[in-house]
């Protein structure tokens, strides 16, 4: 392994043009130099090299945070040896626990989509992550377990994120100034997360009465079921729903044509568990998507428009960082350039967001019930995104808060963001109004 990771640090550096030398240790088993002292130690692989002013570039590269101390540079690779990315790790008391209000994270699908999906198009819930860890070449039989399993995860995540943020009232009030919207979602696949928010803007949007949806995926059968879906949808709703399909194969973000949308702006951009499967097909050349993402998508949101990028919380194999991290890490630092964008949620992101370092795992659960299965429980990392603007009209800062950004009820433990100090414990995940 340190071998493999010595052999991929001489190539971006070579590929960089960027001649220093540097070393790797195993925190776990090797004499590390006294320097390295002060530090708290969070991976198996710690990286010295000498100090470079090609930073910024190897960092972005690296798609991690490389920091500076003395003479040297440094940043960590391999596992975690420190639980998870976040510097605070408690147990709290139970009473405190049922004391805080979290964002609602259990749903069910409506009865007219669960008859739908598992009586009429035949979706079988068959959880496999390994097989359903890249879609674009699934088969039509793949597609109706992909339907049956997760696209009613997809459905619950976003109805449960939009039901909160339509929850606060300036957002409602903005948002009920509009006879139409417009939805974009990337990688929409059997279109969960789409349906999850169509149902939300069914329940809170009545003045809107016209929604244009742009739906962009690379696999025709995905598509097909989607088209077929929202036909159902369209006996649910009064509204009048445009639908867009774009088939489109994108080796990478960057690929992505924008020829069919570059006239319109959007009120919802979404791409949920799409940019996992674009990072493991770039076997290491598309790991800055998250980055490439925000950079191309954001700019295409309306005034009040907001992007909801999720994904799952595993790694692609070639790639020592997991998905969360990669993904804060990336978003940090593309809105750090797109000045005029701002995380809405997790909380504690839109606060600290510009000075955070950390390489940071946030997950959250999320359940689900339907014909199939009770409670089947999902596990992401989300951020959601809009013009600072507008963002700051959505939330009111508050001192004294220490947020919590994951619970593992199993272990009995909470972490927090480690920017966040306070006495009051709060959901970083659920806006207030
Ligand atoms: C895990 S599915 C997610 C689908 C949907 N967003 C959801 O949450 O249920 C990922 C989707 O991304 C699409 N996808 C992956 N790589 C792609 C590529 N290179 N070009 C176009 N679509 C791609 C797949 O076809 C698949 O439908």
């Amino acid at each position: 392994m340190k071998v493999e990771l010595r052999k991929h640090i001489s190539e971006i550096l070579l590929s960089l043009q960027i001649p220093i030398s540097f070393e790797v240790y195993n925190c776990n088993n090797e004499v590390l130099p006294k320097w390295t002292e002060q530090l708290q130690l969070t991976h198996e692989f710690l990286v010295c090299c000498e100090k470079t002013a090609e930073i910024k570039k190897l960092q972005s590269f690296l798609g991690k945070p490389i920091f500076e101390i003395e003479n040297h540079i440094y940043w960590f690779d391999g596992n975690r040896t420190v639980a998870i990315g976040l510097a605070e790790i408690e147990i709290l008391p139970e009473r405190t626990e049922k004391k805080i209000d979290c964002l609602k994270t259990r749903t069910a699908l409506p009865a007219w989509l669960d008859d739908f999906i598992f009586d009429h198009l035949n979706a079988e819930y068959a959880p496999d992550f390994k097989t359903f860890g890249y879609n674009l070449d699934s088969t039509k039989e793949d597609n109706l377990k992909y339907l049956g399993t997760y696209f009613p995860r997809s459905y619950a995540e976003s109805f449960c994120i939009f039901d909160n943020i339509f929850q606060n009232m300036n957002y409602q009030n903005t948002l009920s100034e509009n006879k139409s919207l417009n939805i974009l979602s990337v990688g929409c696949g059997t279109g969960g997360d789409l349906i999850g928010l169509l149902t939300i803007v069914e329940k809170y949007c009545h003045n809107v009465s016209e929604i244009k949806i742009w739906a962009i995926d690379g696999n025709e059968e995905a598509l097909e079921i989607f088209e077929n879906i929202i036909r159902q949808f369209r006996f649910q709703t009064s509204k009048i729903i445009e639908l867009h399909v774009i088939k489109n194969i994108f080796p990478s973000i960057l690929d992505v044509d924008l020829q069919q949308i570059k006239e319109y702006t959007f009120d919802f951009i979404l791409s949920f568990k799409m940019i996992c499967e674009i990072i493991l097909s770039g076997a290491g050349s598309n790991d800055n998507s998250y980055f490439d993402f925000v950079m191309k998508f954001t700019p295409l949101l309306s005034s009040k428009g907001l992007c909801l990028l999720l994904d799952v919380t595993t790694k692609a194999e070639h790639n020592n960082s997991f998905n969360p991290i990669l993904m804060n890490w990336q978003v940090n630092q593309a809105l750090l350039k797109l000045e005029i964008f701002q995380t809405l949620l997790p909380l504690p992101c839109n606060f600290y967001e510009q000075v955070c370092m950390e390489q940071c795992f946030t997950q959250q659960k999320f359940q689900v019930s339907h014909k199939q299965k009770t409670n089947d429980i999902s596990k992401v990392c989300y951020r959601v995104i809009g013009r600072v603007e507008f963002i700051n009209r959505l939330v009111s800062r508050r001192k004294n808060v220490k947020y919590i950004l994951q619970t593992d009820k199993q272990n009995m433990t909470t972490a927090f963001c480690p920017h966040s100090i306070g006495e009051i414990i709060m959901d970083g995940y659920k806006l207030i109004n």
